[in-house]
């Protein structure tokens, strides 16, 4: 039987947790944020808020449906509140170790027949199911950034993922007036396999001095349609996230094609991760 879900916990209240909260409140579903600190918590609720507003604004949105959405979002910094939700998608940082340690946290609080899912951008969902106690009822629900905005949701089964978890979250992704795709589970899935190797040669454009950061975006901006260039969208990904990527295509697939450009490893060291911490190919400060 296909689970009903009807609630949402989401953990990890950063731009992720944030975008995928916001599309899950405005298709009628009951959200609950958890993350270490209110502070955190407090800050998610007002970018919610904004983004919100935005769409009101571009009239995208009545204002009644942002209200709407607004009251079905809760946060808080205590983990017990995720007990009464029926799929708990973990959006936390892209570090493998930390997930586990989520799920050890998270797991018991769950009621035995809810659903766990990870938008991880890249592991392995089987290994990951390993570490929760429940591989049945664990799957990938890769969104992409903007949430709010992007059309795609990539959907990925581990070796134990049940059917009726499959369809449960193909029915959600339905409900979200998103498109799911399908990716089996290999290293960073389709749009990641396809879209961090290029933005890694931009980088390695860059790195040769084969063209200018401006250079470059502009060239993939005006030469190939893209909406952002390619080093303006690793910034808005987070470097620190593009390298975690690369770095796993580069041990999962074992070819130096995938091998991450020193000057990203070297911006990462230097704490420069793009458009969150100020600074990155761009300078936001
Ligand atoms: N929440 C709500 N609405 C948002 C938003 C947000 N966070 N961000 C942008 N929007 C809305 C804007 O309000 C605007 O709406 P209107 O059309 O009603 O005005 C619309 O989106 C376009 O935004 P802007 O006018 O501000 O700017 P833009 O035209 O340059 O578009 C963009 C911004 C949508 C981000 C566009 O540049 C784009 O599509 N960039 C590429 C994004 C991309 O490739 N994402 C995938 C990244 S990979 C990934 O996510 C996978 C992973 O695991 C790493």
């Amino acid at each position: 039987m296909i689970p009903v879900i009807e609630s949402i916990g989401i953990v990890g209240a950063g731009q992720m947790g944030c975008g995928i909260a916001h599309v899950s409140a405005l298709a009628g579903y009951k959200v609950q944020i958890y993350d270490v600190s209110q502070d955190r918590i407090e800050t998610a609720l007002a970018t919610i808020n904004g983004n919100l507003a935005r769409q009101v604004s571009g009239g995208k949105l009545t204002d009644e449906s942002r209200t709407a959405a607004l009251s079905l979002i809760s946060g808080s910094a205590d983990v017990n509140d995720l007990a009464p939700m029926d799929l708990v998608i973990e959006a936390a940082t892209e570090d493998e170790s930390v997930k586990r340690r989520i799920y050890a946290q998270v797991c018991p609080v769950l009621k035995p027949d809810a659903m766990l899912a990870t938008n991880t951008s890249s592991l392995s969902i089987t290994r990951l199911a390993s570490a929760t106690d429940r591989p049945e009822r664990f799957m990938g629900i890769h969104f992409m950034n903007p949430v709010p905005v992007m059309k795609l949701v990539e959907l990925v089964r581990g070796i134990a993922t049940g059917e009726p978890t499959f369809s449960a979250a193909k029915q959600y992704v339905a409900k979200l007036d998103k498109t799911a795709t399908v990716a089996e589970d290999f290293p960073a899935f389709i749009v990641n396999r396809i879209l961090l190797p290029m933005i890694n040669e931009a980088i390695y454009t860059l790195y040769e001095g084969v063209g200018s950061v401006e250079a470059i975006d502009t060239a993939m901006k005006l030469g190939a349609n893209h909406p952002m260039g390619p080093l303006q969208l690793a910034d808005f990904i987070g470097l620190d996230t593009c390298l975690s990527i690369m770095q796993v295509l580069y041990d999962g697939l074992a070819d130096s094609k995938y091998r991450p450009c020193p000057l990203l490893v070297k911006y990462v060291e230097a704490g420069w991760l793009g458009r969150k911490s100020g600074r990155g190919f761009y300078d936001y400060r």
